[in-house]
């Protein structure tokens, strides 16, 4: 049943930046305007098709997924309604989102296909590296230790989507990200719990695997939605991360799990993981050339070290020339300072009206005019 009170409105995200809805995503995905959302992120139902409890050799029970909303009669009937939320989520989507679909082998491959045929684009399927996997108790099998995520434009003509390729090289130590990524299973005091001690939820997902998905694909202030939101793990991270939030889950008591979790959250706790992309203007690049042949530099103008005890002549080709050679900005600061290198911006000033200022200054004036 959907709570008809719950009607979206954008102000609904402006006066409460964060609402879990409770129902059919299906149905719930229907109120929400066309057009309206920045990001998805869904983790549906896996269609395990479990037959039997699963037991650990020493005969205990493994928490394997057996709840209900699990459980589909035939696959037909499952891709038909993978197929429905999907085409729901697609008409909320605005032109510049994307979506993530996890999943593990018993269900990816019929969503990837569902995905490609609705005219959804993959940019990338993420593998889900699990450091500590559930062990394949019979021995029978390889133990599964992955999940994939397939990330995805509207359509292969969509021109524009979010990815903060620099700050996810921020988060790998300054190495692009690869689509492998290792994340331990959400266990320890991440892990919610019930009164009973028990999982509150069988399939809550690690907020590292979250923080990365919104990370990478959003920006701050936008519009997260997840339909199958069961513990409300993307909604807790899209807080941390100062993004807006939108769940549906269908289960009450996973709706109210969630709730107090996002209301434990104080976004400002978590400043130092809301990594943002730099501005385009400070990523380009730029040569002393372009700053000669735009003007920003006369030829044969003269520019000094900061202590004024080394000149040298700016060439048309935006090399410098003094008593040490001919060579870049940077070549001649290092002979200068009998260095291996030297940043060449930072070590030379021009005269601006009777005031030393470093050569990096116009640097930044040529990016702020040409940065596209
Ligand atoms: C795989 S779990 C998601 C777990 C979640 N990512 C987390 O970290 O807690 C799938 C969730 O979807 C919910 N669900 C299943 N079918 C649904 C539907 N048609 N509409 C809304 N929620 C649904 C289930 O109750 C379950 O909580």
């Amino acid at each position: 049943m959907i709570d008809e009170k719950l009607r979206f409105t954008p102000n609904d995200l402006i006066e409460n930046r964060y609402r879990i809805y409770n129902g059919d995503c299906i149905e719930v995905l229907k109120k929400i305007p066309k057009k309206s959302v920045d990001l998805i992120f869904a983790d549906p139902p896996y269609n395990l098709q479990l037959k039997n409890e699963l037991y650990r050799p020493n005969q205990t029970k493994a928490d394997g997924v057996v709840d209900d909303w699990d459980k589909f009669d035939t696959n037909e009937q499952y891709d038909k309604f993978t197929k429905n939320w999907l085409e729901a989520c697609r008409e909320v989507m605005n032109d510049e989102a994307t979506i993530w679909v996890i999943g593990s082998y018993h269900n990816i491959f019929r969503v990837g296909k569902i995905m490609m045929d609705l005219g959804f684009w993959i940019l990338n399927d993420v593998q889900w590296h699990k450091s500590n996997p559930m062990p394949n108790f019979r021995g029978v099998r390889f133990t599964n230790a992955t999940e994939t995520m397939i990330w995805a434009k509207k359509s292969e003509t969509q021109k524009k989507y979010t990815f903060n390729h620099n700050v996810m090289k921020q988060l790998n130590g300054g190495k692009q990200m690869t689509s492998v990524w290792n994340i331990a299973l959400c266990t320890g005091h991440e892990r919610i719990k019930g009164d009973d001690g028990k999982k509150a939820h069988s399939t809550q997902k690690p907020e590292e695997l979250l923080k990365r998905v919104i990370l990478s694909s959003s920006k701050e202030h936008d519009i997260v939605l997840d339909p199958f939101s069961g513990s409300g793990t993307t909604c807790a991270v899209a807080k941390k991360l100062n993004r807006k939030a939108i769940g549906i889950e269908k289960e009450i008591e996973y709706i109210e799990i969630s709730k107090q979790r996002l209301a434990q959250i104080d976004t400002d706790d978590y400043k130092d993981i809301q990594l943002k992309e730099p501005p385009k203007e400070a990523l380009m690049r730029v040569s002393m050339d372009s700053l000669v042949s735009k003007n920003y530099f006369d030829i044969g103008q003269t520019i000094f070290t900061k202590n004024k005890k080394h000149f040298a002549k700016v060439l048309e080709n935006g090399t410098i020339q003094n008593d040490v050679g001919i060579g870049s900005i940077h070549q001649i600061g290092a002979k200068i300072l009998q260095s291996e290198s030297c940043n060449g911006w930072m070590f030379w000033c021009y005269d601006d009206d009777g005031k030393s200022k470093l050569i990096d200054e116009k640097r930044k004036e040529y990016r702020v005019a040409y940065a596209g």
